[in-house]
């Protein structure tokens, strides 16, 4: 496991360059792709440096990790929206190039026996990025979720419904479930990016990085990966490196 610590605008940079290189050394890759606030700079870069010519997309294809269960994909809160808003419709992607989770797909199981499906006749994912939430989880991968899981319905727990309703109109407004890529469907990503930012992610990054390997802690589990970059802010980096002294 990689660790890179430096200040936000490093992050973002740092973040942006691996997944531009990725697609330089294979046009015609497959990126997992994240959301959350954490991510939002990285795509910001990249809509820059597609911008200004160092990388295209038009041959790539993206799975997204997660998805609300129960609201428009128009909604503003909607995974589709967060997407197509901050990186799909700045750059060259091919439509139907794009795959986030149906979330109001009339069987859910169905949907994610599908989701699950199109990612391994795509070829696998090639670079994975994720955030990391409060509690540990990765994707919507709560503790507790058992680490060989594949896409599934999953009911948000408290703590999650709390971090992200900052988001919504209300803590009402927050729906109650997501489907999300499993712990398994992640874990096979040829390689990880992991980023996180801000004092609020300092302990649940320490425990997840030199914690025990633990489904109390989703993102424990990539110390058992071979390829993993953890990008973190010196905020985020705050307990790690206070032990590290
Ligand atoms: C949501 C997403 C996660 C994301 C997490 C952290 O719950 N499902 O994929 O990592 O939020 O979000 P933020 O980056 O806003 O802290």
């Amino acid at each position: 496991m990689e660790i890179f610590i430096g200040t936000e605008a490093e992050c973002d940079e740092l973040g942006a360059r691996e997944i531009a290189n990725q697609i330089k050394s294979k046009p015609d890759c497959v990126l997992g792709l994240a959301t959350g606030s954490t991510p939002e700079g990285i795509y910001r870069k990249l809509v820059e440096k597609h911008r200004n010519g160092e990388v295209s997309f038009a041959r790539v294809t993206t799975f997204n990790l997660d998805e609300y269960v129960g609201i428009p994909e128009s909604h503003e809160c909607s995974y589709h929206y967060f997407m197509d808003t901050n990186l799909f419709r700045h750059v060259d992607i091919r439509p139907g190039a794009t795959h986030v989770p149906n979330g109001n797909a009339p069987d859910l199981n169905a949907e994610c026996k599908r989701y699950e499906e199109m990612i391994a006749q795509s070829g696998g994912i090639d670079l994975q990025l994720l955030g990391i939430g409060p509690n540990g989880h990765i994707g919507f991968n709560e503790p507790g979720t058992p680490f060989e899981s594949l896409t599934h319905v999953v009911d948000l727990t408290e703590s999650t419904i709390n971090a992200n309703s900052r988001f919504f109109e209300s803590h009402d407004q927050v729906p109650r479930q997501a489907v999300t890529m499993g712990i398994k469907s992640i874990m096979q990503a040829r390689r990880i990016i992991l980023v996180a930012k801000g004092a609020s992610k300092a302990r649940v990054i320490m425990k997840a990085i030199k914690g025990p390997v633990t489904p109390k802690v989703p993102a424990s589990v990539l110390q058992l990966h071979p390829n993993v970059l953890i990008i973190l802010d010196h905020d985020a980096a705050s307990e790690l490196t206070s032990c590290i002294k």
